[in-house]
C-alpha cells in the first residue's frame, strides 16, 4: 500500500513508519517538525534498508497537502500529527484546537478531494476522563477533562460523522494507553523537547544524569504502593497494531474505535524498580504531590482490538524498559 503518514517524524510515527517499510508498503511523510527531528526519519531508513519521502509541511496548509495527493499516489493515511502536552492545552486552547481539530477538518477535506478515504486516526485514553473505572472499554461515553482530551473527543466525533455521511470512508480510531519503550535497535526513541511531562521520558534521563531525579507525582493514591497505576504499551507493540488496523481497513464497520493497551497496570514504583533491574542501575526518586488532573489508575480493555484488529500487545514491561534504556544510554542527548 502508498501510505501517507501525518507527524510520522515523531515518536509514535517513525515506529510506526518501521513496521510499515519493513512490511513493504511506500512511506510518505508529512511533518513540520514542530516536535520532532528530521534525523529520526534518517534513523528509520537506517534500520529497514529502505527509502520514504518527506515532505516538510503543516496539515493546516492546504495548497501543500493538495500537492501531496497530487505527486503521491495514496491508499490510506495514518494520522499522528498533532500538539500532544495536556498542561501546554490548558495554557494555550485555541492554539491546541487551531492545530489538532482544524489541522484534521483540512487533512480530511484534502483526503476527500482527493478520493483518499482511508484513515487510522490517534486518540488517546484521555477522551475516558476521570469518572469511569477501569478496565475501560470503547462504548463509554467520552468525558474529556482537558483541552487536548476534548480535541481528541471532537476530532473522533467529526470522523464518525463523516462516515455517517459518506460510506466509502473507512475509518480507524486508535486509543492509546501509555506508549513507552523504544525500538530495540536503539536507533529511534522517544525525545521530547524541553524538561519531559511523561513518567519513561523522566526515569531514562534521571538514568543518564539529565535529570537528578524523578518525582513521583503522589504516594497516597489508593493503590497498593500508594502510586499511581498505568497501562504501558511497547511502543513497537503499539506500531504493529496500526498495521493490523490497516490491513483489516476493508472489513468490519465503516468506523470503529479500539483501544491499544496491555490489559495490565503498573504503578509508578513498579515501573522504576523494574528499569532499575532492566538498565542495572539505581533511579534516584523522590515523592511529590499528586499532579492535578492524575486518575489513580486507568487501564485497557482489549478485547476489542483482538477481536477486531486480530492484534494483541506482546512485549512486557521489562522490555519497555531495556529499549526505552538502550536508546537513552545510546542517545544520552536525543537526536
Ligand atoms: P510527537 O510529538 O512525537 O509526534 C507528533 C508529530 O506531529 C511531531 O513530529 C510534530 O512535529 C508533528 N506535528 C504536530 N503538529 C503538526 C502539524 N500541524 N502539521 C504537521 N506536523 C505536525 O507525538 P507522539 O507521541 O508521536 O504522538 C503522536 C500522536 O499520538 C499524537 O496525535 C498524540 O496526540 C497521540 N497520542 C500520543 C500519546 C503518547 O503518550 N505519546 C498517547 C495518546 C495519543
Ligand atoms: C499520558 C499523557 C497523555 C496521553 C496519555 C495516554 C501527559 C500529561 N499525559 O497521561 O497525553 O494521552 O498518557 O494514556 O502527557 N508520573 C510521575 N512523575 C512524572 C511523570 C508522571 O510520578 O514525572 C506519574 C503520573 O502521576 C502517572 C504515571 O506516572 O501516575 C504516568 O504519567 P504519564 O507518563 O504522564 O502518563 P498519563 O498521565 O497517564
Amino acid at each position: 500500500m502508498n501510505v501517507l503518514v501525518t507527524g510520522g517524524a515523531g515518536y509514535i510515527g517513525s515506529h510506526t513508519c518501521v513496521e510499515l517499510l519493513q512490511s513493504n508498503h511506500n512511506v510518505v511523510v508529512v511533518d513540520n517538525l514542530c516536535n520532532s527531528k528530521r534525523e529520526a526519519l534518517s534513523r528509520v531508513e537506517k534500520i529497514t534498508g529502505r527509502r520514504l519521502a518527506f515532505v516538510q509541511a503543516d496539515i493546516r496548509d492546504r495548497n501543500a497537502l493538495d500537492a501531496v495527493f497530487s505527486r503521491h499516489p495514496t491508499d490510506a493515511v495514518l494520522h499522528f500529527a498533532g500538539l500532544k502536552a495536556v498542561g501546554e492545552s490548558v495554557a494555550q486552547p485555541s492554539r491546541y484546537f487551531e492545530n489538532n481539530v482544524l489541522g484534521t477538518k483540512n487533512l480530511i477535506e484534502a483526503m476527500g478531494d482527493h478520493h483518499v478515504k482511508k484513515l487510522v486516526f490517534s486518540s488517546s485514553a484521555l477522551v475516558y476522563g476521570s469518572e469511569y473505572a477501569p478496565p475501560l472499554t470503547e462504548d463509554l461515553l467520552p468525558n474529556p477533562g482537558n483541552p487536548y482530551a476534548e480535541n481528541k473527543a471532537e476530532i473522533e466525533s467529526m470522523l464518525q460523522d463523516l462516515s455517517g455521511a459518506d460510506a466509502e470512508w473507512r475509518i480507524r480510531i486508535l486509543r492509546y494507553f501509555n506508549p513507552v519503550g523504544a525500538h530495540p535497535s536503539g536507533l529511534i526513541g522517544e525525545d521530547p523537547q524541553g524538561k519531559p511531562n511523561n513518567i519513561m521520558p523522566n526515569i531514562t534521563q534521571a538514568a543518564v544524569g539529565r535529570l537528578s531525579f524523578v518525582e513521583v507525582f503522589g504516594n497516597d493514591y489508593p493503590t497498593h504502593d500508594g502510586t499511581g497505576i498505568r497501562d504501558y504499551i511497547h511502543i513497537t507493540d503499539l506500531a504493529k497494531g496500526h498495521l493490523s488496523a490497516l490491513q483489516r481497513l476493508s472489513k468490519g464497520a465503516n468506523v470503529l474505535i479500539c483501544n491499544l493497551g496491555t490489559g495490565r497496570g503498573f504503578s509508578v514504583l513498579e515501573l522504576i524498580s523494574t528499569f532499575e533491574k532492566a538498565a542495572s542501575r539505581r533511579i534516584p526518586y523522590q515523592f511529590g504531590p499528586r499532579r492535578p488532573g492524575d486518575v489513580p489508575v486507568l487501564f485497557a480493555s482489549c478485547t476489542r482490538a483482538e477481536k477486531a484488529l486480530v492484534w494483541r500487545a506482546e512485549k512486557s514491561l521489562f522490555d519497555m524498559c531495556k529499549d526505552s534504556w538502550h536508546w537513552q544510554n545510546m542517545n544520552p542527548g536525543g537526536y
